[in-house]
């Protein structure tokens, strides 16, 4: 692996690249969409830092190379570790379980023993690459063991972690049969940073209640154990966002303007254009969306010819069971829907399942007049963001689920319960029927919130608040 040290290490299941290979077989790396390569990019080269991930294809080995200024460091994952830790107990047990049960979450110990065995080998190679002291922010829910392993490995460094999803509450937690060591190996953190308020709240409750700690928002007194000293851990929200300047420059491009005005006239030029746009998840109430949808045609107060509800739906964890009959549901819906209220020239639904690249996504957000997210529950939900932060013309109307993080912040939109089918139903009409002057308003409220809080502001703030609780223990430790 070389012997390159680096001060600032970032780890994440997946690497902010993607591995693509052309019809030549050459490879080569794009950036992943996400926004976390966009936060951490000028950091990570401003601090001469790595990323540890996962290269998003089973048994590939890699050697670390430069990428943009940023060391890659691949860490190879198995067919089995696909199988267990990923697919298993990330996706079909973690998952389900802080997005409050929506679907039933599966406990196996396999895909424990897997997740167990993964956590150590990201632990045993963000201690290979760190120099000396050096900060180690660890991401997401599919690495909550590494803080512990890594300080019981490397007590020198600083170690965040930031989880990106809900964390439950502890009635829904304490069903998890190994919840003890995931508070623990969380504790091994010097601040964990959460999405919301309760989040956070969520998890200071688990780690009274399972070992008993004194919490005092946002400290978490951890006693000594053996050899290791008492600590301080810090656990509180940090809201996540976007770029907002690069997106908005983008939706400003006269290309991305241009797109948007023949995607309308490619739809038919209805009198409106409802979006969602979704990883196809059951977390994101797209069958309750379009359940309030389909009624609203059945009832006549929605007609097929002045509407149309573009869905994009990108694929997501394919060879998960509770995914796979998640798109037949959805897909069986939308063909039911177009098939009672389409029409020659106009369809009801038009349905996209394909992630597309951002420039479309921008289009696509300035052709909607509606913009519907209806989650069951999201950490954050950064579409409904980048729809403000797209609307440079200060229209259209954001339909806002209030379980998602975004709703915290995003008080103008209209926001619903989407279990509520006639609470969506009205909203959607109210949202059609808005005058330009109160969508301008709301609109303008919400721009200024995405604004003043962009994803540098999420990490800085992140960022500041592990360096001074380093800073803190440090001076305890000398005391
Ligand atoms: O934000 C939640 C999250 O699971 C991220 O950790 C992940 O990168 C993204 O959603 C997409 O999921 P996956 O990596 O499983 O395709």
């Amino acid at each position: 692996m070389g012997d390159e040290r680096y001060d600032f290490v970032v780890a994440s299941n997946r690497l902010p690249v993607d591995r693509v290979v052309d019809d030549t077989g050459a490879s080569s790396w794009r950036p992943s969409p996400g926004g976390l390569v966009t936060a951490l990019e000028p950091i990570m080269r401003e601090a001469d830092g790595a990323w540890v991930g996962w290269v998003g294809q089973p048994d590939l080995e890699l050697e670390p190379f430069d990428w943009d200024g940023i060391r890659i460091v691949p860490l190879k994952l198995t067919e089995h570790d696909l199988e267990n830790y990923y697919e298993g107990f990330a996706n079909d047990t973690l998952w389900p379980l802080y997005h409050d049960v929506i679907a039933p979450p599966s406990y196996h110990r396999v895909w424990w023993d897997s997740y167990v065995s993964v956590n150590q080998r990201f632990a045993n190679a963000i201690a290979a690459v760190s120099a000396p002291d050096a900060t180690v922010w660890v991401q997401d829910y599919q690495l909550q063991l590494v803080p512990r392993m890594l300080r019981q490995a490397r007590p020198d460094l600083t170690i965040g972690f930031f989880n990106h999803i809900p964390f439950p509450a502890y009635g829904i937690f304490s069903q998890l049969p190994w919840r003890a060591q995931i508070i623990e190996g969380l504790l091994g953190a010097d601040v964990i940073g959460f999405q919301r308020v309760a989040d956070a709240g969520n998890f200071s409750r688990a780690v009274r209640r399972l070992l008993g700690y004194a919490t005092k928002s946002p400290v978490i007194e951890v006693p000594s154990h053996g050899r290791a000293p008492a600590r301080r851990v810090i656990a509180k929200p940090f809201p996540i966002s976007i770029d907002v300047d690069t997106f908005e420059r983008l939706a400003r491009s006269p290309e991305v303007q241009a797109r948007a005005a023949q995607i309308r006239h490619d739809l038919g030029d209805p009198k409106t254009i409802m979006l969602g746009v979704d990883r196809l998840d059951y977390t994101k109430g797209i069958g309750h969306r379009l359940k309030a949808y389909g009624e609203l045609l059945h009832e006549g107060r929605l007609k097929v010819e002045d509407v149309t509800l573009v869905q994009v739906a990108s694929p997501s964890r394919e060879r998960v069971e509770t995914y796979r009959q998640l798109r037949d549901e959805i897909e069986q819906t939308v063909g039911r829907i177009n098939g009672d209220y389409g029409t020659i020239s106009h369809q009801a639904v038009s349905y996209l399942h394909h992630g597309f690249p951002r420039e479309e996504m921008a289009a696509l957000y300035l052709a909607a007049d509606v913009m519907l997210v209806t989650a069951l529950r999201d950490g954050m939900n950064l579409v409904a963001k980048e729809y403000v932060a797209a609307r440079f013309d200060d229209d259209g109307v954001l339909v806002l689920s209030e379980f998602t993080g975004a709703s915290d912040e995003l008080r103008t939109a209209l926001l619903i319960n989407p279990h509520d089918i006639e609470g969506v139903k009205d909203a959607i009409m109210r949202a059609i029927e808005m005058p330009r002057a109160e969508r301008v308003k709301r609109m303008r409220a919400m721009r200024k919130r995405v604004r003043e809080n962009d994803v540098n502001r999420w990490s800085e703030g992140f960022l500041r608040t592990l360096a001074e609780a380093r800073r803190r223990s440090g001076e305890r430790s000398s005391d």
